[in-house]
């Protein structure tokens, strides 16, 4: 049977597909199901900057954490967690500013979590701050957070940068282990009756995995970095293709909220038919057989396909082109 052993953060991982945060990472219960369904890793809900900047009293409720519960709470789950699971739990903090705040990371690290994911969601809308002046602010926060811990660290990006393959080397320097790739923001949608800015969050699909695959193809050994592959990746096939692009892991959320934690079985039940169809034993025979430098035509992940891409789409029947 293939062996779907992976590492990441220099951590063993007993699979690739690993539960990234969310709310059913937030409870031992859904800790407990992702761990039975075969998940390799499970990252925790974030704990937010604006949490550690005004820490409620006392202890949070017991039994979830993140999304505002407080720090004492997610605590309390990251110990918890640690004892319950034998899968890497990776704890996740989220802000945008080097506060105080970043110290938690040692807090996080002394409760048990084997890794931190530090996710910086920052949108720039002052038309004063440089691409370079964001750059500088997210290296300062990662250099911080190293300084905190000593545990692999990993960083959540965006996808909004104008060198990505330079930041990611930039990261690497700064102390990141390892990059998730991608962030998705939540972009705010206008409701026209109430005149209101609405939040809206949808989940995504698997449409949305070219982003974070054609970086991570191009990606895939630049740096001395593990690769996780967040976004869009919903079933077996899409596993396999970050794969074969150079990810170390699989990230899922929207998969496992849509489909609850059992999904992860079928996913690995038809990657390990896929690797036995194809004559793969190890994950580590697959990873990066499509990665930039092991295509024939490395522009592929480049600009130069656009025009026959463009082209290739076919004029009748579509508005525009014909
Ligand atoms: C309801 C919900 C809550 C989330 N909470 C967090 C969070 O606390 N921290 C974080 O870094 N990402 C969070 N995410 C983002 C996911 O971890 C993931 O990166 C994103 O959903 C894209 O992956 P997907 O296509 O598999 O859903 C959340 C996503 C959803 C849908």
């Amino acid at each position: 049977m293939a062996d779907l052993r992976t590492r990441y953060l220099g951590m063993e991982l007993r699979s690739p597909l690993v539960a990234s945060s969310s709310p059913l990472t937030g409870g031992l219960d859904g800790l407990r199901r992702l761990e039975a369904a075969g998940a390799g890793a499970v990252v925790l809900p974030s704990l937010f900057e604006e949490e550690l900047a005004e820490p409620r009293p006392g202890p949070g409720p017991a039994d979830r954490a993140g999304y505002g519960a407080g720090p004492e709470a997610y605590l309390s789950l990251v110990a918890k967690a640690r004892e319950a699971l034998e899968v890497p739990v990776v704890a996740s903090l989220n802000g945008v500013s080097r506060g105080g705040w970043v110290g938690y990371a040692t807090r996080l690290a002394e409760a048990g979590a084997d890794a931190i994911e530090l996710n910086v969601y920052y949108v720039s809308s002052r038309p004063g701050l440089s691409g370079s002046d964001v750059e500088w602010h997210y290296l300062d926060v990662v250099r911080a957070v190293r300084r905190a811990t000593g545990v692999p660290l990993a960083v959540k990006l965006s996808p909004y940068f104008s060198s990505m393959a330079n930041m990611a080397g930039q990261l690497v320097e700064a102390g990141a282990d390892g990059l998730v790739l991608f962030n998705r923001f939540y972009q705010p949608d206008l409701d026209i009756e109430a005149m209101e800015v609405v939040p809206a969050l949808e989940l995504s699909s698997s449409v949305e995995l070219r982003l974070p695959l054609r970086w991570i193809a191009i990606l895939h050994r630049r740096h001395r970095v593990s690769l996780a592959a967040s976004t869009g990746v919903h079933t077996a096939t899409d596993v396999v293709k970050v794969l074969l692009a150079g990810a170390d892991v699989a990230m899922m959320t929207s998969a496992l909220l849509r489909n609850g934690p059992d999904h992860l079985r079928l996913l690995e039940v038809q990657v390990r038919d896929w690797m036995d169809r194809h004559g793969f034993e190890t994950v580590e025979q697959l990873r990066g057989r499509l990665s930039q430098r092991s295509v024939p035509d490395p522009a592929a992940f480049e600009r130069a396909n656009y025009i026959k891409t463009l082209a290739s789409h076919p004029p009748s029947g579509t508005r525009g082109f014909a």
